[in-house]
């Protein structure tokens, strides 16, 4: 019998250029550009360049992608006209999806699999992403979407568009390294959803929404989501340790914890913690840091399990005005750039993705025809 590694647990797949991540040593860094230093350094935009042409880009072309994507940012009529008529979804992650998949039909280079065109397609994506999940945000609250504002960048705008007010310059920067943080993981479940997708050669919309089912899910990109809605729970720092053991006897996970790759700290964890902290204090509401800080301290010392980049988001985008339920749609509206960049890298060298399945069912039975079952 062949071995099987459930969950593909530690099996390479394919060889990739543009994330690597060491789990022993809690390193990431996208085309060899430490995480830290482009959190310290970078924007979304520069990072979005970087992820799709494997090097940072000189002024020019740093402008250029900026203008390129504010053009892509408005929310097109039809696009704003089926949020509203969508019935409300059971999670918000159901619009972004279906209105993902809408855009192809919308888009004049859908089917067109030139890699032109499907760079252009990147783009649009990029540009929009976050801007539905904006203009979602509004409109179900019975508000009308507000248009982007040029002068600000992807990050500023988001919050702009999803409050109606320009964001304070802090917050903004602070949302900036969060998307920086977020962009790509290598071959992460919702990434190799997209690359399997791309690896038949269908479009670059399919695999984005291939993608973003896989996020979705409690286990990825749906976790954040989960542990804001645990602090809102505990509710005081005294409250965590005894909601945590409770958890814990019931063999519960606990979300934001753990990783499949990383087994020491995950490095976004670390510049996240920050943001958390630093945005309570600022905004006068350092209670979810605290109760997070909490948890943390308990989960090592007892589990030995580390936060993982869910975590500490949570927390910072509370305080940053995000409704919780969004929050899997923020992460989708970063990850596109890491999505579209390996969709890009699959179809410039693919090999279908079809691996094999060791057979474990019963054999050699003869059809019994159904009156006689
Ligand atoms: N809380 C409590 N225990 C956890 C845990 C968590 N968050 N994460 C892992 N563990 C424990 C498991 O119970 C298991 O213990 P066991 O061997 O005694 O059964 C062990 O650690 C290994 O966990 P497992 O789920 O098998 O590892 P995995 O590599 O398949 O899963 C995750 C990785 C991320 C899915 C897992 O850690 C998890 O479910 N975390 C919570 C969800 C989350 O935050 N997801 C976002 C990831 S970025």
């Amino acid at each position: 019998m062949a071995e099987v590694r459930a969950g593909l647990q530690d099996v390479v797949v394919a060889t990739s250029q543009i994330c690597s991540i060491d789990g022993q040593r809690g390193k990431l860094s996208y085309w060899g550009y430490d995480i830290h230093d482009l959190a310290a350094h970078s924007t979304f935009e520069e990072v979005v360049y970087l992820l799709w042409h494997g090097r940072l880009p000189k002024r020019a072309e740093l402008d250029e992608l900026r203008q390129q994507l504010t053009e892509n940012r408005p929310v097109s009529p039809e696009i704003v006209e089926l949020l509203k008529r969508l019935p409300p979804p059971q999670h918000p992650m159901e619009t972004l999806r279906t209105a993902v998949s809408a855009l192809s039909l919308y888009d004049p280079e859908a089917e067109d699999m030139s890699e032109e065109a499907n760079r252009h397609k990147a783009l649009r994506l990029t540009g929009q992403m976050g801007m539905i999940v904006a203009a979602f945000g509004r409109i179900r609250e019975g508000k009308e979407a507000v248009a982007p504002d040029p002068k600000l960048n992807h990050a500023a705008n988001f919050l702009y568009m999803l409050q109606g007010k320009a964001p304070h310059a802090e917050d903004a920067r602070w949302f900036d390294v969060a998307l920086i943080l977020h962009a790509d993981h290598s071959y992460n479940a919702s990434t190799f959803v997209a690359r399997v997708t791309a690896s038949t050669l269908s479009d670059v919309h399919s695999a984005v929404t291939s993608a973003i089912g896989a996020l979705k899910g409690p286990l990825h990109g749906g976790a954040n989501e989960q542990v804001m809605k645990m602090l809102l729970e505990i509710q005081t720092v005294d409250r965590a340790e005894a909601y945590l053991h409770n958890l814990l006897a019931q063999k519960k996970k606990v979300m934001g914890f753990g990783h499949r790759v990383y087994h020491t700290e995950d490095p976004r964890a670390t510049v996240l913690r920050r943001m958390s902290e630093e945005l309570g204090r600022r905004n006068g509401n350092p209670k979810w840091f605290e109760i997070s800080r909490k948890i943390e301290d308990l989960m090592i010392r007892e589990k030995k399990i580390n936060a993982n980049v869910d975590f500490y988001s949570a927390s910072a985008y509370y305080v940053l005005g995000i409704p919780v339920d969004l929050y899997p749609l923020v992460f989708a509206a970063s990850r596109i750039a890491g999505w579209t960049a390996h969709v890009l890298e699959q179809y410039a060298n693919n090999k279908l993705i079809r691996p094999l399945a060791e057979y474990v069912g019963p054999s050699n039975l003869k059809y019994v025809p159904i009156e006689q079952r």
